[in-house]
């Protein structure tokens, strides 16, 4: 028997043919139609076929506002002319050289201008591979094995990377010591063993936790905003207690400012004046193209000079490629402190805007984040952990989803997380649209939130 389509769902395949067609192509090669599990949502996401701006244009001819901006890295949106102009550039003079190249330095320099931990720093080619080898250079320096990861904290497609992003109610355990939790069965029980799972903006419980490992913790890394369970921002007292901790024991504190980079041109370390002794990049140094990056203390990074006699090996066949550099120098270089002030402002008008018309409509839910980092989730619990926003999740269970389908037949992208960021082509008129379908997709969800959830209304 065929499954009983939701009638909203069965209104976003009417209104996608041509993404329905192409996705039914996308699933004979791809498992499931997806090449990346971040962009997939059901009953299969919208092939798009063009940006412009802050604007994006789908395969059936839609034009959207793109709140998303390829997972917050497109800080200046699509196709921003000087970062075109200097990708175009570059491409007839070549795109890779395996050579040092007189961009790698400039962008190098310019990062380390601006972030004040880093005194040195290397190119890769993703986020991932900057956690990676930041976790290598701590393990290296300290001569210990494991690493304390956050409990909902996403670093990366690998192993460690992912212990516990999802923290399930069923298995996490006590707050005060959870559990490593694997994300699927293809982790190792000895990668879960050497990891050590650490509750978010618990200061206290941190503080004992690093205490109890401190003998055998090479690292603690830390989003300073947690991306993935829906932007929940640090508390700079937590912040504050991983750095004193960290210190006094001679552990690594690894920020992870992949997506957090964005808020200040001097990172979130920048705004909260938190030192780490290493910094993980990717997304915006790239402009649009692959990257990752990650640096700080000197004699830290000193593990990857080539010329020591204990060197870490870090290879990567696309580290520094002219490319990615032409592209991330101009982008960054057109991104500053008052460009992130701006979009931050915007940002804080967006959450306002949504928490506004979530009350007007008597949902329960908000708007949580930070500067141009928005996510809405259906509770209207504090939500100041992993744990939090897992509980909101569960109890928005399809409607969250449905909510994002309804956002993207009134022009609005966001990830199907409902993270919403701002890109510098941004004003307020984008904001007030943005505001203006959150309003009218509740209002299409009510008799279905009435029906199905009530529990969502107040
Ligand atoms: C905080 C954080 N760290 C690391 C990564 C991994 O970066 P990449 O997807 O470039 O490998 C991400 C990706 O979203 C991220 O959000």
């Amino acid at each position: 028997m065929e499954k009983e389509v939701h009638p909203l769902v069965r209104e976003y395949q009417d209104w996608s043919p041509r993404s329905a067609a192409l996705m039914d192509r996308a699933r004979q090669v791809f498992p499931g139609g997806d090449t990346r599990a971040s962009a997939h949502y059901g009953p299969y996401p919208l092939v798009m076929e063009r940006g412009e701006g802050c604007r994006l244009f789908d395969a059936d001819g839609h034009e959207f506002l793109d709140f998303m901006n390829n997972f917050t890295s497109l800080i200046h949106g699509h196709a921003h002319g000087p970062t075109v102009s200097a990708v175009t550039q570059q491409v007839p003079r070549g795109t890779a050289f395996a050579a040092p190249s007189i961009d790698q330095i400039e962008l190098a320099e310019l990062i380390r201008s601006r972030v004040a931990s880093i005194e040195q720093m290397r190119f890769c080619s993703s986020g991932t591979e900057a956690t990676l080898m930041a976790l290598r250079c701590a393990r290296a320096v300290t001569g210990r094995q494991k690493i304390m990861k956050m409990e909902g904290g996403y670093h990366g497609s690998y192993e460690l990377a992912e212990v516990s992003l999802i923290p399930d109610p069923d298995g996490r355990g006590d707050i005060a010591h959870p559990n490593s939790l694997p994300v699927d069965k293809s982790i190792p029980d000895s990668v879960l063993a050497d990891t050590v799972v650490c509750p978010y903006n618990e200061p206290e419980l941190a503080r004992s936790l690093i205490g109890e490992h401190a003998h055998e913790l090479a690292a603690v890394i830390v989003e300073p905003i947690l991306g993935s369970m829906g932007m929940v921002p640090a508390s700079t007292e937590f912040l504050t207690a991983l750095r004193e901790e960290t210190e006094k024991n001679n552990i690594v504190l690894i920020f992870d400012e992949v997506i957090s980079l964005r808020l200040s041109s001097a990172g979130e370390q920048g705004r909260r004046g938190i030192t780490p002794d290493l910094t993980c990049m990717g997304k915006i140094i790239g402009g649009g193209l692959p990257v990752g990056g990650f640096g700080g203390r000197k004699d830290l990074m000193q593990v990857f000079n080539p010329d020591s006699r204990e060197t870490v090996f870090h290879a990567s066949t696309f580290s520094g490629n002219a490319l990615t550099m032409a592209s991330g120098l101009a982008t960054l270089s057109d991104f500053e402190e008052k460009d992130s002030d701006r979009i931050n402002r915007l940002g804080e008008q967006l959450r306002r805007g949504f928490n506004g018309t979530l009350s007007q409509h008597g949902i329960r839910g908000k708007a949580i984040g930070s500067g141009s980092l928005s996510n809405i989730i259906l509770s209207d619990d504090t939500i100041h952990d992993a744990r939090d926003a897992m509980q909101g999740m569960i109890a928005a269970g399809h409607i969250s989803a449905l909510l994002h389908l309804g956002m993207l037949r009134k022009g609005i992208v966001s990830a199907s997380r409902l993270m919403y960021c701002i890109s510098t082509p941004m004003d307020e008129t984008h904001i007030e649209i943005a505001i203006t379908a959150l309003s009218d997709t509740l209002s299409e969800l009510r008799p279905y939130i009435e029906a199905e959830r009530p529990g969502l209304i107040v």
